[in-house]
């Protein structure tokens, strides 16, 4: 078939040769231990699942409104008002299929054909291909490890240029768990102030921050940074819901009706009964979600404890997210059984071969020379495939 151009530019997920050869290995009997995951390993807790049959029960199973129902969208706004100390109406609100379909829905509003979007690297593998698929064109500006992950607010006001209309943050980061502080924020706000140009804050891991960390959302910091951003967050990751695929948007009421016109011409509404469970999600109770995150806090430490015994291998403690983003620089060039680990692509493949770990390459996150192991999954596995890690660096010659 002539297939598009942007069709054909949608490059295949890097990923994707890494958890299809786990899965095959799993498939033939291997012991895999896959620390590719990117999804709590947790169920969804008792009352949101409940809300959901009540939902099915009692006819909510029509369509609703394209950008969201009224009573999802208002848990949405007291949420984003109790947390994030961020006021918007429901009208502000964009409720879409998971916190990736509002990021496309975001890109889709913002961006003209050739128009620049700054992206902080390393950053989720998602956001370039979708800003190409938007006529976008990305502008990459590097976080180094030595500053945490996270990009210099001057790197990226040197980045700007006539062509740049928004920048792209994601706080706290996948794949580094990085978090932004309040002063970088602040400075960041200010240099959108400067060009005028717009922000896209995704704080999809907002909810998993630790040592008693708070995220704070750019949009809360002055009037002016709230007029130029657009809120992503979404019922994925905090409330162990990936699969119900609810996310959504908060922008300034221009802007959220753009992207609910873009929705309601391309999918209508999200799933019914998805986000009546997600409101049920947001105005219910917190505990589970808690200890889900303190969890996660306890296999971060043991993760990042074990890795860092290692001669070759180092990680940063992540200040959020459930992601290690470790460096494996020094094994770089080494051979494992003669073959050479030329990148992280070469030894994410070698280990998997090698060892039944499956790890995703940092190239895939715009940086070489890491992996990131995700620390959804129970500490026994956890300590399981660290130990093959090290086993693994330490046969590296
Ligand atoms: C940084 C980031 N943003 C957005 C998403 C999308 O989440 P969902 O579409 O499940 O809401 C993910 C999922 O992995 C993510 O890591």
């Amino acid at each position: 078939m002539r297939l598009s151009k942007r069709g054909l530019g949608a490059e295949e997920s890097a990923t994707l040769a890494i958890s299809g050869k786990a899965k095959a290995m799993k498939a033939q009997g291997r012991d895999v231990v896959n620390f590719g995951v990117g999804e709590p390993d947790f169920d969804t807790p008792e009352h949101i699942r409940e809300a959901a049959k009540y939902a099915i029960d009692h006819g909510y199973t029509r369509y609703t409104p394209a950008a969201g129902t009224l009573e999802l969208k208002k848990a949405i706004c007291a949420e984003l008002s109790r947390d994030r100390n961020l006021e918007y109406t429901p009208e502000e609100i964009v409720v879409s299929n998971g916190a990736k379909h509002s990021i496309f829905n975001a890109m889709m509003a913002l961006l003209d054909p050739g128009e620049e979007i700054i992206l902080p690297t390393p950053c989720w593998v998602s956001y370039p291909e979708m800003a190409r698929m938007c006529g976008g064109v990305p502008v990459f500006v590097e976080g180094s490890e030595e500053n945490g992950f996270r990009a210099k607010i001057a790197d990226i006001e040197a980045a700007v240029t006539p062509h740049t209309k928004c920048i792209l943050i994601n706080n706290p980061n996948n794949p580094t768990g990085a978090m932004y502080t309040r002063e970088e924020l602040e400075e960041l706000a200010e240099v959108a102030k400067r060009h005028d140009i717009y922000i896209i804050s995704d704080e999809i891991y907002d909810k998993l921050v630790y040592d008693g960390r708070r995220v704070v959302s750019i949009a809360s910091l002055s009037e002016d940074a709230r007029a130029r951003t657009i809120v992503i967050n979404g019922a994925s990751k905090t409330y162990a819901m990936t699969g119900w695929r609810i996310g959504w948007a908060a922008a300034p009421k221009d802007c959220a009706k753009v992207m609910a016109n873009i929705q309601s011409q391309a999918t209508s509404n999200p799933n019914s009964v998805a986000q009546y469970a997600v409101a049920a999600a947001l105005t219910g109770p917190d505990d589970e979600i808690r200890e889900m995150a303190a969890e996660f806090e306890k296999r971060r430490n043991r993760m990042v404890e074990l890795l860092n015994q290692s001669e070759d291998i180092t990680a940063r403690k992540p200040e959020g997210a459930f992601y290690v983003f470790a460096n494996i620089k020094k094994l770089m060039g080494k051979t494992i059984d003669g073959e050479i680990i030329t990148d992280s692509m070469a030894f994410a493949h070698l280990l998997l071969e090698k060892e039944g770990v499956a790890v995703v390459p940092g190239v895939a996150f715009g940086a070489e020379g890491y992996i990131r192991l995700s620390y959804a999954l129970g500490m026994p596995c956890i300590e399981k495939g660290v130990s093959r890690l090290m086993d693994f660096a330490q046969r590296a010659k």
